[in-house]
Parts: C-alpha cells; sequence; structure tokens
C-alpha cells in the first residue's frame, strides 16, 4: 500500500507491479530512469495521484484499464468511502463541527442548543400528529418503541450513539456519522454492511419544516424507524449489495431506485396507501401532499421505477406503491440478480464481510453453509409438526 494525498487527505494504493529501467531518452544525465508502475486505486482518486506523480517525475503518462470498479469487502474498508460530493453547509454549523469517525469509534455526544431543539421539537410535534394516518405499521411500531427506549422526545434530540445501538439489536444496523452528502456510491456500498452513513447537524431554525439537505430530523424521523424493520432493512442492504462492483450506470439507476423507495416509497395496506420513504416521514408537506390525490400513482417496477425521473428540488410529481415491503424486496433481489458483473457476491453476517464467489470452491463452501442452515430449520419443522399435528400441512407447503 502506497500512501497517495489529496487535499491533505490520505487515501491508499494498492501497488501491483513496480519496475525501473535505464531511460530510453535521457534527459538530464545517464543514469535517468523509466519507472513503470501498475496500480489500481478508486476512481475518485486518479486524477489527484497523476498530479502528485508529475510534481516528483517528468513525462507522466497513464494508461486505464477499467475492471471492475472497486468495492470494499470488508466493514473496515467503509473508512474509504468517504468521497463527498456536498460537503455540509458550515453556516449551519452551531458548534458542532463534523469529524471523520472511522467505524468502531464511539460516535460524537453532541450538546444541541435550546435553538436547536426548538427546531427539533416544532417538526417532532407536527409530523407525530400525521404519523397515525399517514405512516406505515412498521413505522409506527419502531416509532413507538424509540419512544420508550431511545429518547425519542419533543425535548430531545436523540444521540447517534443510543439509536445506533437500538438499531444494532433489532436489524444489526449501525449509524456512522458523515461530514456531508456522499457519493452515491459509497453510500450505498456502506448499506451493503448495514452501515447507514448520517448527519448530525440541525436544519436552520428559520425553516424547521424544510431542510435542503438531509439534517438529523430527517435522519432520526425519516430512517432511522424503518432500518429498524427486518425486512426494510434486508430490502435497504440488498441495494447495497446490488451496488458492490457495479458500473457507474448501474449505480445510478440504483440510486434512483433507492430514491423512489428508501427516501419516498409508498405501500399498500389494509387497502390504503401509506408512507415508508424517509423523505416523506420527516417532511409535514410532502407526506399530506404524497397521500392527498394530487400526485400520480405507478406500481413498484424496479425495472421502470431505476430510469424514472427525479424531482429533487420540489415535491415528487410521481410516487411508486410497493404492494408491501415484501413484494418490494422480492422485485428489487431478481432485478439486482439482472445486473451484470464477473462473479457473485455473498455476505458473510459473521465476519461482516463479502466474500466474491468467483471459484468453485468457495460456492461449494457457501452452499455447504446454506445446507447446514437448512438442515437445521427442516428439523425445527419437524419437530414443530410432531408436537403440534396441526402445523404439519404448514411445514410441508414451506418445504
Ligand atoms: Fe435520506
Amino acid at each position: 500500500m502506497a500512501p497517495g494525498s489529496r487535499l491533505g487527505m490520505m487515501f491508499e494504493t494498492q501497488i501491483h507491479h513496480f519496475e525501473t529501467r535505464q531511460a530510453k531518452k535521457p534527459k538530464n544525465s545517464v543514469d535517468d530512469l523509466d519507472i513503470f508502475v501498475e496500480c489500481e486505486v478508486h476512481s475518485a482518486d486518479v486524477g489527484v495521484l497523476v498530479t502528485s506523480l508529475k510534481r516528483v517525475a517528468k513525462d507522466v503518462e497513464t494508461s486505464r484499464e477499467d475492471k471492475v470498479p472497486w468495492f470494499p469487502r470488508r466493514i473496515q474498508d467503509l473508512d474509504k468511502c468517504h468521497h463527498l460530493i456536498i460537503k455540509y453547509d458550515p453556516s449551519l454549523d452551531h458548534g458542532h463541527p463534523v469529524s471523520l469517525t472511522l467505524l468502531g469509534d464511539p460516535l460524537p455526544h453532541v450538546e444541541y442548543t435550546a435553538q436547536e431543539t426548538a427546531t427539533w421539537r416544532e417538526v417532532y410535534r407536527k409530523l407525530r400528529s400525521l404519523y397515525p394516518t399517514h405512516a406505515c405499521t412498521q413505522y409506527l411500531d419502531a416509532f413507538q418503541q424509540l419512544e420508550k427506549h431511545c429518547g425519542y422526545r419533543e425535548d430531545n434530540i436523540p444521540q447517534l450513539q443510543d439509536v445506533s445501538r437500538f438499531l444494532k439489536e433489532r436489524t444489526g444496523f449501525q449509524l456512522r456519522p458523515a461530514a456531508g452528502q456522499l457519493s452515491a456510491r459509497d453510500f450505498l456500498a456502506s448499506l451493503a454492511f448495514r452501515v447507514f452513513q448520517c448527519t448530525q447537524y440541525t436544519r436552520h431554525f428559520s425553516s424547521p419544516m424544510h431542510s435542503p439537505e438531509p439534517d438529523c430530523c430527517h435522519e432520526l424521523l425519516g430512517h432511522v424507524p424503518m432500518l429498524a424493520d427486518k425486512e426494510f432493512a434486508q430490502f435497504s442492504q440488498d441495494i447495497g449489495l446490488a451496488s458492490l462492483g457495479s458500473s457507474e450506470e448501474e449505480i445510478e439507476k440504483l440510486a434512483t431506485l433507492y430514491w423512489f423507495t428508501v427516501e419516498f416509497g409508498l405501500c399498500k395496506q389494509n387497502g390504503l396507501i401509506r408512507a415508508y420513504g424517509a423523505g416523506l416521514l420527516s417532511s409535514y408537506g410532502e407526506l399530506m401532499y404524497a397521500l392527498s390525490n394530487k400526485p400520480e400513482y405507478k406500481p413498484f417496477d424496479p425495472e421502470v421505477t431505476a430510469v424514472h425521473p427525479y424531482q429533487d428540488q420540489a415535491f415528487q410529481p410521481v410516487y411508486f406503491i410497493a404492494e408491501n415491503l415484501e413484494d418490494a424486496k422480492v422485485k428489487l433481489r431478481s432485478y439486482a440478480m439482472k445486473i451484470k458483473k464477473p462473479f457473485a457476491l455473498h455476505y458473510d453476517p459473521f465476519t461482516s464481510s463479502i466474500e466474491v464467489l468467483n471459484t468453485p470452491r468457495k460456492v461449494k463452501r457457501a452452499l455447504h453453509q446454506i445446507k447446514e442452515e437448512l438442515e437445521n430449520f427442516c428439523l425445527a419443522l419437524e419437530n414443530l409438526s410432531q408436537n403440534h399435528s396441526s402445523t404439519s400441512h404448514l411445514s410441508l407447503r414451506y418445504l
């Protein structure tokens, strides 16, 4: 690994081959060398690497071999996934500078000011009054739990550390503070490891009902309750897994899918339409609008949704409605299977790492693990059917 420097930050470059020869066309002295380096570097860092090399070498030539885009294999690799597209506006900072928190570090405790808490109170009170009639049941259940166990109250902005611990116990998700809006590739990659990168500052007090960028009201009221739901957590991780090693074009489609589901998704529930998207559940105005008769509704179909133009400056003209969260997950999985990659991936929850299934041995080992688990489930069903004869038809149906 060789360090490079980007705006004073370090990044890693993996050198595969390094070779020196006597220069073919020496410029200064006969001792001049031609240096050939083959290295692997994140595409976002290539420009800076070349600029750094030009400072110490003459005639830097590069040739690019686009392999499968780099992606994190271990949860610790997420420390490299912090490419920002929008750095957060320092004028929004009321004394809470966001430093880079490495995975495993305790999440910073924030002392919110009275004014920030007042903004939170206004948002919390208004949204909470809408939830019973506008939010899906999964959201309502989790919200109740968060009020009970996690300090969700009008007069208290919950701390990320407490919320992260709560989520970890429920679905294995954890929060990680980000210094601004991340690139879609980096943000989606973190979801593959059940890590949700989020902001920690509050919106400006002058506009409590609107924030141009995600703030802690959006993260805590929009995203967190849904991440406590097992089905939704799996759905989110599946989008993340689909993004690993995908082309820019596919990332764009997955980001659009994320937009119309995780951010602005609606679903059917007992014949009614309810919201599960965080962009809706954290915006009083848009939540009301989305469930009025004004917008257009379309059924959630990943092929269609992934290429639908989206709106990030005003309310969405179109919302996609899932039959239910499980159906959305199944449809997303079959969409993800069609993304062309030269290998399949397997997530190992014990080591929080991604295994690339690129040899028959690795596939066999993964299959073996699944077979052992299946046997365990079959045994459980067998036991159930012996103890309760009425469940025997159930076990047969599932087998
Ligand atoms: Fe969001």
